[in-house]
């Protein structure tokens, strides 16, 4: 079964570079993302992990663990995270999951057959501080993620998991946003003491909140 917006992710337990660890307590109150790699020693994935690696700093902001997978075993890991460091500069500075039996995979539907029988595609899982699934990705094999993508999409989890807005289409940290439509005008002037404007009754626009 798939999983969807709003599931509990899974649990497992798992050997990692950084040794075994159980999933939500890896994870405790954090937020977190688990992303899939289809294969060791591959140009795409190398350039990916090299690329999180280099975000740390924002991730860390952000109360958010990452954790990487791939379906080959620990020792395989090891040696490619050299690798990336001669290619990319950077050090991978998260767990990677060695996943030789595919368990994982399978447990969160990281392998899609028609795609390929043994590779994962490119999964991404943003998991809350209470252990539910915020947002899904996938990619196919041949397309690289956009991580500033992901820290976007956090930055919006994170604000309209505390304000009754909304984030638009582009919208970027310190951007307006858009009040929900569950608050009324009345209720929209206490909430959101730096006004707002109505380009329609069911769209007002109000400053970030949390700025
Ligand atoms: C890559 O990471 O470059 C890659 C992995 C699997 C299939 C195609 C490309």
């Amino acid at each position: 079964m798939s999983i969807r917006l709003g599931d509990e992710a899974p649990d497992f337990k798992a050997d990692t570079t950084q040794g075994p660890l159980d999933f939500h307590d890896w994870k405790g109150k954090s937020w977190a993302i688990l992303f899939s790699h289809p294969k060791d020693f591959t140009p795409v994935c190398t350039t990916e992990l090299g690329a999180v690696a280099a975000l740390k700093g924002e991730f860390d902001k952000r109360n958010t663990k990452v954790i990487g997978l791939s379906v080959d075993p620990i020792d395989s890991h090891v040696k490619w995270e050299g690798d990336i460091k001669d290619v990319t500069g950077q050090q991978v500075n998260f767990p990677m999951i060695a996943d030789p039996d595919r368990k994982i995979a399978d447990l969160y539907g990281m392998i899609h057959p028609n795609a390929s029988d043994t590779m994962t595609v490119r999964s991404v899982f943003v998991v809350g501080p209470d252990n539910k699934v915020k947002l899904t990705l996938t990619y196919p094999a041949s397309t690289g993620r956009n991580f500033d993508e992901v820290l976007r999409v956090i930055d919006s989890l994170q604000l309209t998991a505390g304000y009754s807005v909304a984030t638009p289409a582009d919208w970027k940290d310190g951007d307006d946003v858009i009040i929900v439509n569950s608050v009324n005008d009345e209720d929209a002037k206490k909430k959101f003491p730096k006004g707002f404007t109505a380009k329609k009754p069911y769209l007002r626009v109000t400053p970030q909140p949390n700025k």
